[in-house]
C-alpha cells in the first residue's frame, strides 16, 4: 500500500490548528553553555519547543548539536544554562524532565541478538509501562513490522530499525520527543516515511527537536529551526521566514543554484561555505 502523503496546504493548516490548541513549551533551554576541558563547544544556547511543533537544530558538523541534544538528556552536565522538560527542571527534577521525554537511540544501542518483540517488552519494562500482548500488537502493526516481531534486531533493514528505536522513544508517550541525525543513512523511501511518523506525532500534541544537517529535511518537516555555528545560535525562524528575510540580502545570498533562493543558500550565507570535518 502506499504512504499517503499529506499536501502542504493540509499540514500548514493542522499546524495551525494544532499551535493555536498546544502552545505550552515543552522544552526551555536557557544561556546553554557546555564545555570539554577547555572547549567551549555550546556558548549561551537558548530556545524553546512547543508541543505540537517540530524544532529542527540546524548546522554544520562540529556546530555543537549533539552537545546541546546531551545536556538535555541529562548525559552530560553544562557549565551553566537552566534546562527545563514540560516544566520540570533537568538538575533539580531529574526523574520527572526523564519521565517526559523520549529520546531516540542509535541502532548500534541495541542487543542485536534479541528480536523486536523482546527489544519491546525490555523497554516497556524499563520504563514501567504495561505492554499487554494487544498492545503489542498493536505497535508491530502501526510500524510494519508485525511479520518481522520474531527477528533478530540485527537482522532488519536500516529503516525498521529505525522504526523500533522510534517506537521505542515513545513506548511512555513523552512530551518531548528528541532525535539525533534521526534520518542520517536512511534510503529516500525511509526518510519520507519517518517525516510523515514525526508529522503524525506532531498532530497528536507531542513536541519534537530534531537535530539536522539536511537544509531539506528542515524544509521539508519543521515548524521551526534555529541555525547554530561554532556553539552559537545564529537565527531561529520558520524556514519560509529565514528565507523572506534574508531573499534580498547581498551578504546573505551571494550565490544561489539554478535561481531559486532555498534554506540552502541562507544557512550558507549564514555559517560561511568552508567545510566541516
Ligand atoms: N567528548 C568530547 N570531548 C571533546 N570535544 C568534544 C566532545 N564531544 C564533542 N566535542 C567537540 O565539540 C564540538 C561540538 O560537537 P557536537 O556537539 O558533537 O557537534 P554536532 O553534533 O553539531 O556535529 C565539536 O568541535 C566536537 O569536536
Ligand atoms: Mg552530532
Amino acid at each position: 500500500m502506499k504512504a499517503k502523503m499529506v499536501s502542504n496546504t493540509d499540514s500548514k493548516q493542522k499546524k495551525a490548528f494544532t499551535m493555536s490548541v498546544h502552545s505550552e513549551a515543552v522544552l526551555e533551554v536557557l544561556n546553554l553553555n557546555v564545555n570539554y576541558g577547555n572547549f567551549h563547544a555550546v556558548k549561551n544556547v537558548s530556545f524553546t519547543v512547543r508541543e505540537g511543533e517540530i524544532f529542527g537544530l540546524l548546522g554544520p558538523n562540529g556546530a555543537g548539536k549533539t552537545s546541546c541534544l546531551s545536556a538535555v538528556e541529562g548525559l552530560l552536565v553544562p557549565e551553566s544554562g537552566d534546562i527545563r522538560v514540560a516544566g520540570y527542571d533537568v538538575k533539580t527534577q531529574a526523574l520527572l524532565a526523564r519521565a517526559n521525554m523520549g529520546v531516540q537511540l542509535q541502532a548500534t544501542s541495541f542487543q542485536p541478538e534479541l528480536n523486536v518483540m523482546e527489544i519491546l517488552k525490555l523497554y516497556a519494562g524499563i520504563y514501567g509501562v504495561a505492554l499487554t500482548k494487544e498492545k503489542l500488537d498493536t505497535i508491530l502493526n502501526n510500524i510494519n513490522l508485525r511479520e518481522a516481531g520474531s527477528k533478530k534486531f540485527g537482522q532488519l533493514s536500516g529503516g525498521q530499525q529505525q522504526r523500533v528505536s522510534l517506537v521505542i522513544a515513545l513506548i511512555h508517550e513523552p512530551k518531548l520527543v528528541l532525535l539525533d541525525e534521526p534520518t542520517t543513512g536512511l534510503d529516500p523511501q525511509a526518510r519520507r516515511q519517518l517525516w510523515e511518523r514525526m508529522e503524525a506525532l506532531r498532530n497528536m500534541g507531542h513536541g519534537i527537536m530534531l537535530t539536522t544537517h539536511s537544509m531539506e529535511e528542515a524544509e521539508a518537516v519543521c515548524d521551526r529551526v534555529a541555525i547554530i555555528d561554532h556553539g552559537q545560535v545564529i537565527n531561529t525562524d520558520t524556514p519560509g521566514d529565514l528565507i523572506e528575510k534574508h531573499r534580498n540580502n547581498p551578504e546573505v545570498i551571494r550565490a544561489s543554484r539554478k535561481g531559486k533562493i532555498t534554506l540552502e543558500d541562507v544557512f550558507i550565507g549564514l555559517t560561511g561555505s568552508q567545510v566541516r570535518v
